[in-house]
């Protein structure tokens, strides 16, 4: 087989597959892989992530949402040669360690989820919008979420979660202050 290198100077094997450096979850990883694997199966199948879901496959419902270099994608569009070098954060990065997520706790604590297949998008596109704007509008929610489908339409509940959520937050930085947010610092 031939070996030659990647545009980062990193192995590259010729026959059909390449070797992806990447971290997730803040986890050095390795795959070797068909180059333009989905980034969504290569998290399911090869990395045993399987919180990430799919829904559509198309790009449209927003159920395999994964945080790539601070940016919301939708991994079932991404080639996991895209990937290379990047930081991903997929749902099982949200806990840390036995504590939920705030968000996590809120859809639990507000029934945010039914069937639970639009959930880890759900949460991905709640994270990114808490991280970004931490006390958000009933529109800003909605305007966070658009991208993303619930077939079973359960779309107020969600966006009751994240509301929750939010406030939640916001009720422990007031009082701790001086606490970092951990969960957004990802
Ligand atoms: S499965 Fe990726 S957007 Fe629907
Ligand atoms: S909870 Fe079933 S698709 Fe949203």
């Amino acid at each position: 087989m031939n070996t030659a290198r990647n545009v980062n100077g990193r192995e590259h094997r010729s026959g059909g597959q390449a070797t992806i450096h990447f971290t997730v979850n803040g986890r050095n990883r390795a795959v070797t892989v068909p180059p333009m694997k989905r980034l969504l199966d290569v998290l399911r199948e090869d990395l045993h992530l399987t919180g990430t879901k799919e829904g559509c496959g198309e790009g449209e419902c927003g159920s395999c949402s994964v945080r790539m270099n601070g940016e919301l994608v939708n991994s079932c569009l991404v080639p996991v040669l895209q990937a290379e070098g990047a930081k991903i954060l997929t749902v099982e990065g949200l806990a840390v360690g036995k504590h939920l997520h705030p968000l996590q706790e809120a859809f639990l604590n507000q029934g945010g989820a039914q069937c639970g297949i639009c959930t880890p998008g759900m949460l991905m596109a709640a994270e990114q919008l808490l991280a970004q704007n931490p006390h958000p509008t009933m529109a800003e929610i909605r305007e966070a979420l658009a991208g993303n489908l619930c077939r079973c339409t359960g779309f107020m509940r969600i966006f009751e979660s994240v509301v929750a959520a939010a406030a939640a937050e916001s009720a422990t930085q007031a009082k701790a202050p001086h606490l970092e947010k951990t969960h957004h610092a990802r």
